[in-house]
């Protein structure tokens, strides 16, 4: 299995393990994280949950084979995809939730440290938004959350120009709490994982929501908006044509859209 899950000391921890082709998240693996964080929400033993990925990568996003064979429905349907269910449970947990982030994380693979609340970056850590480039839209409240963060400038870099950036520019702009020795960068965010055993749970969770609850609406309602606009796009021959160029191992080529 692609998701390896535990708990140990009062931390869910969820590892995305697909070495072999860099953590790419497909169907079934969306499903085994969103039951993990369900899991989690509801076992009174678990204080916090960690999302890490392997050395040298964190995910490659959205598996694209499965955006060409099996996307995401449209209409209702995209509410019960696998991927929706995950982004979901992240969003509805109400234990913190803890990043590590070693190496690439692309696309989702940034989006979800969005929602997440605590996120340390490895130094070799390169984040990146390039939904533009693959011919897409932003999607779960990235082009809501990301200009909020950075001022539109320098979201317009990552979500327009599909920019990867470094861990210090994670940091420098919101998106990560701080750089890590890559070899150091997991157990450190699992020491602070482990800090909400000693914390009263009841004020953790309260606390949580309430810095949650002034955006929750805004934020939901931008996630229907660019699923709608996602979900089509995906359908699109430039989409098309970002996808087959990453498999063929060429550029894309937009000239004839
Ligand atoms: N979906 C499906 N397969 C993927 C993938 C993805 N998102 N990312 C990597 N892979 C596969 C590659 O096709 C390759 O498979 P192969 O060995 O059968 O040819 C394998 O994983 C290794 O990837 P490769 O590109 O050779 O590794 P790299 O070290 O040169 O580059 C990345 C790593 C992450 C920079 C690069 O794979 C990449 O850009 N991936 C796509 C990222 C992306 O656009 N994601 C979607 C965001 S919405």
């Amino acid at each position: 299995m692609s998701i390896k899950t535990a708990i140990v000391n009062g931390v869910a921890t969820i590892e995305i393990a697909r070495p072999e082709k860099k953590n790419a998240l497909t169907v079934a693996m969306y499903q085994a994280m969103a039951d993990a964080l369900n899991a989690a929400r509801d076992d009174t033993t678990v204080r916090a949950v960690l999302i890490t990925g392997q050395p040298g990568v964190f995910t490659s996003g959205n598996d694209i084979e499965d955006f060409m064979s099996r996307p995401p429905g449209q209409g209702s349907d995209a509410l019960d995809s696998p991927v929706a269910r995950f982004m979901r449970a992240l969003l509805e947990c109400d234990k913190p939730v803890v990043a590590a982030v070693t190496g690439a994380a692309i696309g989702i693979g940034t989006t979800m440290l969005l929602h997440c609340d605590l996120v340390y970056v490895a130094d070799d850590a390169r984040l990146a938004m390039p939904f533009v480039s693959l011919g897409l839209v932003p999607e779960y409240a990235s082009s809501l959350l990301v200009p909020q963060l950075m001022g539109h400038r320098r979201a317009a870099e990552k979500l327009l120009l599909g920019d990867p950036f470094t861990a210090e520019q994670a940091v420098e702009c919101g998106i990560a709490n701080a750089v890590l020795p890559a070899s150091e960068v997991v157990n450190h965010a699992r020491r602070i994982a482990e800090r909400f055993n000693t914390l009263p749970p009841g004020a953790v969770r309260e606390a949580k929501q309430l810095m949650r609850a002034p955006q929750r609406e805004l934020v939901m309602q931008t996630i229907r908006t660019e699923g709608a606009l996602f979900a089509k796009r995906l359908r699109s021959p430039e989409a098309m044509e970002a996808f087959q160029a990453f498999f063929q191992k060429r550029k894309p080529d937009f000239s004839r859209f």
